[in-house]
C-alpha cells in the first residue's frame, strides 16, 4: 500500500485499495508502485501536485495504528480515500480554472487587436472627414497675429485650448478645416504649441503665417467676435469663420471687434442673449466671452445637430453666470 503523508495525516493511493488488508505489503516496493501510479494518470502527473502539496510521498505500513483492528483500518482507509479524492478533485478544477483563464487572456487578447484595428480604421474615417472638409467647407481659422498682446502664461493657455479644439474637430462627424493663421515659425505662439501639443507637426491643419485676408475673399470671411451686434444665424459651410487667437477675458475688450470693423469684416457673436439669460442666483459675474475652444464646440455642435440649444449648452459652462429661458427648453 502507497502511503502519502499530507496534512498532518497519510493517505491511501487508490490503486492500493484492493491490498488494504494486507497492510504493510507494499512496504518492500514503494517505488515500483509509484511508477505504476504514475503511469495510470494518464498524464495528469498527481505526484508533482504531492509535492508541491509538500506531501511526503513515502510508502509505509499503517500497521502502527490499526493493529490487529481491521474495522479500524477500514475507517481509516476510506477517510484517507476520501481526502484523496478532495486533492484530485482540487486538482482538476484548478487546472479547469488555469484553462478557462488562459482562454480568457486570448479572448482578451483578440479582443484589443481587434479594438487597435478599429482605431487605425477610425483614424482613417476621420481623416477622410478632414480633407473632404478642406475642399467643401466649412473653414475655420484661429488668427494667432494679436499674441503680442499676451503674456507667456496666457501663450501658453492659448496653445493648450488649439489642442481642445483640435481634439474636437478630430472627433467631429462633421468637422471643419482648420487654419493657424498669423502663425509665424519659431514665435512664442509656434513654439508653445510645439512644445505641448504631441504631434502637433503632424496635425490636419494648415498652419500659416499667413492672414485670413489673404487666404479668403473678404465676403466669405465672418469675424466671430462676442461684442459683435448680430448674432450667428448658422453655420454656413461657404464661409469661412475666425476666431481672435487670444486668451483674456476683459482687459483686451472689444478688440476683435474693432480689428474686423477695419478690415470690413462682417461681424457675429454666438447666440446666447437669444436663449439664455443672466441667472440672478449668481450675483457677480456674468460673462458671454468664451475660450475660443468653447465656441468651436459651440460651432461643431450645432453644425450637427443644427440646435441652438444644443450648441449652448456645450459651450457655455454654468460658470458664465446665464441659464437656459424656460421657453427655449
Ligand atoms: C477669449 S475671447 C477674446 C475676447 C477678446 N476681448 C476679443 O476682443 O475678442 C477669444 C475669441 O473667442 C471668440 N469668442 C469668444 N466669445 C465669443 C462669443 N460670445 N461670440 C463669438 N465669438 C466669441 C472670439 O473670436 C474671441 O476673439
Amino acid at each position: 500500500m502507497s502511503v502519502i503523508e499530507g496534512h498532518g495525516e497519510r493517505m491511501t493511493c487508490p490503486e492500493d485499495k484492493a491490498e488494504e488488508s494486507n497492510c504493510g505489503s507494499c512496504h518492500d516496493q514503494p517505488r515500483a508502485h509509484r511508477v505504476a501510479f504514475q503511469e495510470k494518470q494518464d498524464g495528469e502527473n498527481l505526484w508533482d501536485t504531492f509535492e508541491l502539496l509538500q506531501i511526503d510521498l513515502g510508502c509505509e505500513s499503517s500497521t502502527d495504528q490499526c493493529t490487529g483492528n481491521p474495522s479500524c483500518c477500514s475507517k481509516n482507509v476510506l477517510r484517507k480515500q476520501r481526502h484523496w479524492e478532495k486533492i484530485v478533485l482540487a486538482k482538476k478544477s484548478k487546472r479547469k480554472h488555469e484553462r478557462e483563464r488562459r482562454k480568457a487572456r486570448r479572448a482578451e487578447e483578440k479582443g484589443a487587436a481587434a479594438l487597435q484595428l478599429s482605431k487605425r480604421e477610425l483614424k482613417a474615417i476621420a481623416k477622410e472627414r478632414l480633407l473632404e472638409a478642406k475642399e467643401t467647407g466649412p473653414w475655420l481659422c484661429v488668427d494667432l497675429s494679436m499674441t503680442h498682446h499676451m503674456s507667456q502664461k496666457e501663450i501658453s493657455r492659448l496653445a493648450a485650448q488649439i489642442r481642445r479644439l483640435y481634439g474636437s474637430n478630430k472627433k467631429a462627424q462633421e468637422p471643419f478645416w482648420l487654419y493657424l493663421t498669423g502663425c509665424v515659425k519659431s514665435s512664442p505662439i509656434h513654439e508653445a504649441c510645439v512644445r505641448m501639443n504631441d504631434g502637433f507637426a503632424n496635425y490636419l491643419m494648415d498652419v500659416t503665417p499667413e492672414s485670413y485676408l489673404d487666404l479668403f475673399p473678404l465676403e466669405k470671411i465672418v469675424y466671430l467676435t462676442p461684442d459683435a451686434e448680430n448674432a450667428l444665424e448658422g453655420v454656413d459651410p461657404q464661409k469661412v469663420y475666425v476666431l481672435g487667437g487670444l486668451v483674456d477675458e476683459s482687459i483686451q475688450k472689444k478688440l476683435t471687434f474693432q480689428r474686423a470693423q477695419e478690415e470690413q469684416l462682417q461681424t457675429a457673436r454666438l447666440p446666447i442673449h437669444e436663449y439664455m439669460v443672466k441667472n440672478i442666483n449668481v450675483k457677480n459675474y456674468h460673462s458671454t466671452t468664451l475660450t475660443i475652444n468653447q465656441v468651436f464646440d459651440a460651432l461643431l455642435t450645432f453644425h450637427e445637430t443644427k440646435s441652438w440649444v444644443e450648441a449652448l449648452k456645450a459651450a457655455v459652462s454654468p460658470g458664465k453666470g446665464y441659464i437656459f429661458q424656460d421657453i427655449t427648453l
